[in-house]
């Protein structure tokens, strides 16, 4: 089973091509032919943040050569497809309309069956292509735009046991690093200012450590990392300053999310008392402080952790490609009457999260 995934939905334009291996049943293996991912960091870096319109335009001037790269280096044409993936949202609704269209298109002209990919579920599903991981299992999926934690019983089928009830981290990671002038997107050089901090030297709140549930709250940590500095003595930032703060920032992600993390798996455990998998995606998961704090939470539970190759954990193609293939294997496809949808959770029964000040 061969198919071809795009992923359009934030700042990534991605193509990928992947080959399902059902030699592995049903519990994942797949081949990756070609995955090619053009950023659009470049062209938002000025702006300081996605500007959406800029967003859908470059997709657009991007995607079909994006594409053909990846069939190019798959080495295939169109009429070797068995189906066409686009990720159908959640996400920036001009860049998921330029994915879809083109999807639908190659549908269209090839008379291959397409599907319209949850983008949260290709980065839940990453880990049964990369690490062959059965269902269920526990999800931590943390990125620039979502915060959850969640159990994934099988394809469609998720229990959303917390989210943020303000800012993703990936956001609050890039707006302190924004206030430490570290510059966009701010993970990568926070997480390198971290290393040469000490963690211990500003007392930053951990939002919501100790209480009962699994939500998630950033925006509070964010204006703390905002106070701190404006403590400081008058002048420029020193390096030692940005050091500290970066690293203390860090610690009190790693605290919060090891904390809210270890509650979500004692609710696993209760719903699905002989499955013992964590696993962690998104563009965070990227972060080398959060995946050993993890590694050690799913250690004290008796779990183990299964992370994605970081290539994988951020925006990508494959990552559509394989949950289409998942979805194929079920006889899953979708009308050519789909339309994006800005709003998509995975599950669609979980009480809603409310906001600061309010009881979640
Ligand atoms: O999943 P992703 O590529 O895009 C979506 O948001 O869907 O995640 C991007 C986010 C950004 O907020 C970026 O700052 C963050 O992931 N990130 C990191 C690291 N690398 C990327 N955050 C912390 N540490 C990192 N090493
Ligand atoms: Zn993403």
């Amino acid at each position: 089973m061969i198919v071809l995934g795009i992923e359009t939905s934030c700042d990534e334009t991605a193509a990928a091509v992947i080959l399902g291996d059902d030699t592995k049943g049903h519990d994942g293996g797949g081949k990756i032919l070609s995955d090619v991912v053009l950023s659009q960091i470049e062209i938002h870096r000025p702006f300081g943040g996605i500007v959406p319109e800029v967003a859908a335009r470059a997709h657009l001037e991007a995607a079909d050569r994006v594409v053909q790269q990846a069939m190019d280096q798959a080495g295939l044409q169109f009429n070797q497809l068995d189906a066409v993936a686009a990720t159908g949202g959640p996400g920036l609704i001009g860049g998921v309309i330029v994915g879809v269209m083109t999807a639908k298109a190659i549908a269209a002209a090839h008379t291959i069956p397409f599907l319209a990919i949850n983008h949260l579920e290709g980065h839940a599903l990453t880990a049964r292509l990369t690490n062959q991981v059965a269902f269920p299992y526990l999800l931590l999926l943390v990125s620039g735009g979502h915060t959850q934690l969640l159990i994934v019983h099988g394809v469609g089928h998720y229990t959303r046991l917390g989210t943020t009830i303000d800012d993703a981290v990936g956001e609050a990671f890039d707006k302190s690093a924004k206030i430490l002038g570290l510059g966009y997107p701010g993970g990568p050089p926070l997480e390198a200012a971290a290393h040469k901090g000490d963690p211990t030297r500003f007392k930053l709140p951990r939002p919501l450590r100790g209480k009962p549930g699994c939500h998630f709250s950033f925006s509070g940590l964010k204006a703390a990392v905002k106070r701190a500095v404006d403590d400081l003595p008058p002048g420029p930032l020193l390096d030692r300053d940005v050091f500290d703060m970066a690293a203390s920032f860090q610690a009190a992600v790693a605290d919060v999310i090891g904390e809210r993390t270890a509650r979500a798996m004692v609710e696993f455990r209760r719903q699905c008392p002989t499955a013992n998998t964590l696993v962690v995606a998104g563009g965070v998961a990227a972060n080398t402080a959060l995946r050993n704090r993890l590694s050690h939470v799913a250690a004290d539970h008796d779990m183990t952790l299964a992370a994605p190759p970081l290539k994988l954990c951020t925006d990508n193609g494959a990552m559509i490609a394989w949950a289409g293939i998942e979805h194929l294997r079920l006889g899953h496809q979708d009308g050519l009457d789909f339309a994006p949808r800005p709003r998509w959770p995975l599950d669609p029964d979980a009480a809603k999260a409310h906001g600061a000040g309010v009881k979640a």
